[in-house]
């Protein structure tokens, strides 16, 4: 893929997830993952957006301490890592649906590879294990590690603040959400 160059120094985290990720961004799986319920109270997509965010600022900060990562792979496994869970649920946590913890990286390992045929190895492991410890599945490179980190810190926020929105307004999740994530005009935040 194309993108034009990076300089992590100066180039915001945005503007790099923006320019690595505009593939996966621009697909109608993306799309569609705007729509799905994901940690109680936001998207599928935004919440992949948030751990592509995250993966970048933390190579920013190991980059200012002479420590290198494959940006590409970051950002692109960070943006596909849950699109195994797009239009599927197998479970339900507190009554709202929920997908299985142990079988989502690997249908998305599928997803990705079935929408971009130069899926790398680094980008297949880092989907793979991003659920570790909670899969068997273990991180074998830098940037794996980085979006497992990202995905709990950022999914146990998101898993925190939606427990409070459910309980504190008993949101339904099937009507309320849909609604309550458009009001945000889908921003990320
Ligand atoms: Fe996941
Ligand atoms: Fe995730």
């Amino acid at each position: 893929m194309e993108n034009r160059s990076i300089n992590l120094e100066t180039d915001s985290s945005l503007s790099i997830v923006l320019s690595i990720g505009h593939e996966v961004l621009k697909t109608k799986e993306f799309s569609q993952g705007l729509d799905q319920l994901h940690h109680l109270g936001t998207s599928v997509s935004k919440h992949s957006f948030r751990v592509a965010l995250l993966s970048v600022s933390l190579a920013k900060a190991l980059h200012k301490r002479g420590i290198s990562v494959d940006l590409t792979s970051l950002v692109r496994a960070a943006l596909l890592h849950d699109f195994g869970i797009l239009g599927r649920y197998e479970g339900k946590f507190y009554g709202i649906k929920s997908c299985c913890l142990f079988q989502h990286p690997k249908d998305s390992v599928k997803v990705a590879q079935s929408l971009f045929f130069n899926m790398t190895q680094k980008e297949v492991n880092t989907i793979a294990s991003h659920m570790w410890p909670f899969s068997a599945s273990l991180p074998c490179c830098k940037e794996a590690w980085i979006v497992n980190l990202s995905d709990k810190l950022v999914g146990s926020k998101e898993g925190l603040e939606g427990f409070y929105l459910y309980a504190k307004h008993r949101v339904s999740p099937k009507e309320g959400l849909p609604i309550w994530l458009r009001l945000q005009n889908r921003t990320i935040s």
